[in-house]
């Protein structure tokens, strides 16, 4: 497990899409595995900013992401295409036949979860995934517990998350309730791993999950097991740890 310590936000975000760019550099037809929240958005921003310098070219690369809300369609602005595309797909010239996400508008969970599986299985795997991490030690939607041998699964999401969402939805009815998710074990099979990490609120958490027990109680503490992590935190987020 590898830590870059980064100044702040911006710096993180710089070195994160080096590491990005380095893998698509290497490998113009590789597989990234992408994450939404805050985190990875200045991210993307560089890659955007790259790309439009003509540094860099997505006319190859497949993406995978780790998650969607079940029940939301594409042009719901909350739903995790929607913020892909707003951030990333519609900004570079990567082709949409080659982006996937869980098909949030499949009702049948299984079939949802399997046909995920398989389109990961058939694009042969994730070459680098990025990964962002919750304050209770969650990497995509699993959440403390979750059992680590876990493909794509669809979770039902917690009260607290769904409160938390409510602000983004005309009424409480309309909050998704569930979520299709990469399990860890999905997670586990990426070839390299990158995790960003930003601000003090998350300091706690860094300490526990990449300094502490390997336990589903802190599902990130699994990637401790990975034999490729890098993880690129700014001084705020590693301030409790010695690094
Ligand atoms: C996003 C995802 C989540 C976030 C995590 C951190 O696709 O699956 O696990 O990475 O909740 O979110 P932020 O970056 O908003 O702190």
């Amino acid at each position: 497990m590898k830590i870059i310590k980064a100044k702040d936000y911006n710096d993180m975000s710089r070195k994160a899409a080096n590491i990005i760019s380095a893998q698509i550099i290497m490998k113009p037809s590789c597989v990234l595995g992408l994450a939404t929240g805050s985190t990875p958005i200045g991210t993307y921003a560089q890659l955007v900013e790259w790309y439009k310098k003509g540094d860099l070219d997505f006319s190859e690369v497949t993406t995978v992401n780790l998650d969607e809300y079940k029940g939301l369609d594409r042009n719901n602005d909350q739903s995790y295409y929607y913020f892909m595309n707003d951030n990333l797909f519609s900004k570079v010239n990567i082709d949409l036949e080659r982006t996937f996400l869980p098909d949030g508008m499949e009702p049948d969970s299984d079939k949802a979860c399997a046909d995920y599986n398989k389109i990961i299985a058939d694009v042969g795997g994730v070459d680098l995934q990025l990964l962002g991490l919750g304050h209770n030690g969650h990497i995509g939607f699993n959440e403390p517990g979750m059992a680590f041998e876990a493909e794509t699964h669809c979770v039902n999401l917690t009260e607290s998350t769904m409160k938390a969402n409510q602000r983004f939805f005309a009424s409480m009815e309309d909050v998704p309730k569930q979520a299709y998710t990469m399990g860890i074990k999905t997670i586990m099979q990426a070839k390299k791993i990158l995790v960003v990490v930003s601000g003090e609120d998350k300091a706690a958490i860094i300490k526990e999950a990449f300094f502490g027990p390997i336990t589903p109680a802190v599902q990130a503490s699994v990637l401790q097991l990975h034999n490729d992590v890098t993880i690129v935190a700014d001084e705020a987020a590693l301030s409790l740890v010695e690094v």
